[in-house]
């Protein structure tokens, strides 16, 4: 099987972190039960040489301490809560505020920062990692006993598949992302502000305040999100004020919300080298977030700067909910939660 398992790290909590490599076609991924974290994409580059795709920590301990999300599986509720409070049923639940007095990617210790179950397999030449957590009734603020799986799913022909399923005992909020910062001259060989992007998305959500929305909608049209053409992510950054870090809402076509189909909704081409992902979403939006505040050190003894790789991070919009009036990320009794995002590669 084309599977292996290593050590990681132990974290201050005394568990222990596995690295998982799992290769098809050319491509190698890695991971780690930690968060259900992607930690790096390597694709071939010439001469019988790598090249990692994606950002990550300096030193395998400081996954679980860094801010920025490398990689990670984050939930119960990606992105921002306002207040870091939600009411669900006529009763107001209060959430654990760690980005000022609103809750991000699921609070301080989030599922990112828990050691995930792992099931590794393969079929067909295309090997999985299928990785399982429960979350307690109350953990972070949620209600609900939440069962959460993410399975990633490397293909020969370069496609990285994401399947994110949960199922809860008690009506619950939930949005699943993967938090990968992608960089397609390969990590630390330049920032992404000359990265071609292509986004299938005519409206954004306008935030204010702590990058809370404002429940407003806007158009893209001839401004500077307006990605729909394609161009270089730093040619209109500038008139963004720190960049972007935005939801922005998919044009999928019309469709039933319960059973909505895989739409690619970005395009992502490095000139320099020609290598190109493509992404496929069941989700209603993305935030594509441009690494405004990278400040770090990086894999191979790097410091990471602003705009030193960028995210796309698929799922509901923020502060959903409190808008009834955004697709709904309610979980209940007896639904099954099941979205995919897809990463394909070419290079
Ligand atoms: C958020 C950013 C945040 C980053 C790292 C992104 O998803 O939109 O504002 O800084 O995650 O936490």
């Amino acid at each position: 099987m084309a599977i292996d398992k290593s050590d990681f790290f132990t974290s201050s909590r005394g568990e222990k972190a596995s690295l998982y490599s799992i290769s098809a076609g050319d491509m190698r991924v890695t991971m780690s039960d930690f968060g259900a974290t992607l930690i790096s994409i390597f694709v071939p580059a010439g001469m019988g040489r790598f090249e990692d795709l994606l950002l990550g920590c300096a030193e395998p301990r400081q996954w679980e301490t860094t801010d920025a999300y490398f990689g990670a599986t984050v939930g119960r509720y990606a992105n921002r809560i306002g207040a870091s409070r939600f009411s669900l049923g006529g009763k107001e639940y209060r959430l654990a505020a760690n980005d000022g007095v609103n809750h991000l990617h699921g609070g301080p210790l989030g599922l990112s920062r828990r050691i995930w179950k792992v099931e590794p397999s393969e079929e067909a030449g295309s090997p999985t990692l299928r990785f399982s957590i429960a979350s307690p009734d109350g953990e972070e603020g949620y209600p609900g006993n939440l069962e959460v799986a993410a399975t990633y799913t490397l293909s020969a022909d370069g496609n990285l598949r994401i399947q994110y399923e949960a199922s809860t005992d008690a009506p619950t909020v939930l949005n699943f992302t993967n938090h990968a910062y992608f960089n397609l001259h390969g990590d630390g060989k330049g920032l992404v502000l000359d990265h071609e992007l292509k986004l299938a998305a005519s409206r954004y959500v306008e935030v204010g305040a702590g990058l809370i929305p404002t429940g407003r909608l806007l158009e893209v049209a001839g401004g500077p999100f307006d990605f729909r053409q394609g161009k270089t992510v730093g040619r209109d950054i500038g008139a963004t004020g720190s960049g972007y870090d935005h939801s922005f809402v998919l044009d999928r076509p019309s469709e039933k919300p319960s059973s909505p189909a895989l739409f690619p909704f970005a395009v992502l081409r490095d000139p320099t080298t020609g290598r190109r992902m493509e992404a496929f979403t069941t989700s209603p939006g993305v935030q594509f977030y441009s690494g405004n505040f990278l400040s770090c050190p990086g894999k191979g003894g790097l410091s990471y700067v602003k705009h030193e790789g960028l995210c796309l991070e698929t799922g509901f919009f923020p502060d959903s909910p409190n808008r009834p009036e955004f697709p709904s990320s309610v979980l209940n009794p007896g639904e099954r939660f099941s979205h995919e995002t897809d990463y394909r590669f070419y290079y």
